[in-house]
């Protein structure tokens, strides 16, 4: 996921899900007097960052968006950073003692719509712990079932496209096929050392207004595109439509929806 600027103008889901969540979730965070230091993990193209998350925080002293793209953090820098906002290049799956990068840590840490592509989930909470300072909290929201995956899998077995998509298992988050994916996680970030406020995996709904939506939003995100060559792309895009609405994502109005399990964990490091 590196066109920053189809992402920017294709994440009506992502956006709605990230409002939704923020308005339930801030009022039952502390907040200090003196100002927060806030990270946003896998920030994307920043516009979240700065326009959603920014603007809710109650008392907000510096906060730093990080993602493992180059291409991302460098349009989200230029885009975005102003006085006390910055970003940083970081992939949370494999830092080693982050707290070198980030001497001081953070006051809250937040994720929208990113852990799903981690596979590493131990070594991510286990960063996420280490950049929180002692009584800080942390809120992670990403997809934990999507039949978004089940086409990725589906596709991957079809013969025109499977030389494109051996390695789809990495693309899978790995709570996708779990039967109770929010104790899953609750578990691992009590083994990791959080006190774990809430961790639930609630069933949404999101309808795409046209095909177009649906299209744009899936080539947004779609780690396999790229590799399909430029004159079969739109064939690929196609199929994995196809492939979705027997998943029976399409209504009877014609209309596409997703149905989905979206994580949200409230995890605490203790003083
Ligand atoms: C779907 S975007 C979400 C962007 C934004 N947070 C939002 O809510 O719209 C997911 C982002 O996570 C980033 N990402 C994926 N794996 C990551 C990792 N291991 N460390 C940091 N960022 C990662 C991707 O590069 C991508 O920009």
């Amino acid at each position: 996921m590196e066109d920053a600027q189809l992402y920017v103008s294709a994440n009506a889901m992502q956006k709605r899900d990230a409002l939704l969540v923020l308005s339930e979730y801030l009022p039952q965070m502390a907040w200090s007097e003196e100002g927060e230091n806030v990270l946003d993990i896998g920030c994307g193209s920043g516009d979240v960052t700065r326009n959603l998350l920014m603007p809710l925080l109650p008392r907000v002293e510096q906060v730093v968006g990080v993602d493992v793209s180059r291409d991302m953090v460098s349009f989200a820098s230029k885009t975005f950073e102003h006085n006390s906002l910055s970003f940083r290049q970081l992939d949370i799956e494999r830092a080693v003692q982050p707290r070198q990068v980030f001497p001081d840590g953070f006051s809250k840490v937040f994720s929208m719509y990113c852990l799903h592509w981690v596979k590493d989930q131990e070594r991510c909470l286990t960063n996420i712990y280490q950049l929180l300072q002692p009584g800080g909290e942390a809120l992670l929201v990403f997809l934990a079932r999507n039949p978004l995956f089940t086409m990725y899998e589906n596709m991957s077995m079809k013969e025109r496209w499977q030389s494109y998509m051996q390695d789809v298992s990495n693309f899978v988050p790995v709570y996708q096929h779990k039967t109770d994916p929010a104790k899953a996680m609750a578990d691992l970030a009590e083994d990791v050392g959080f006190e774990v406020v809430s961790c639930e995996a609630p069933e949404l709904e999101f309808v795409f207004e046209n095909i177009n939506y649906l299209k744009n939003a899936i080539k947004a995100v779609n780690p396999f595109l790229k590799r399909v060559p430029r004159e079969e792309q739109d064939a690929f895009l196609m199929d994995c439509l196809n492939e979705l609405a027997r998943l029976k994502t399409k209504r009877n109005d014609g209309k596409m929806v997703a149905r989905y399990s979206l994580m949200v964990a409230h995890l605490q490091r203790g003083e």
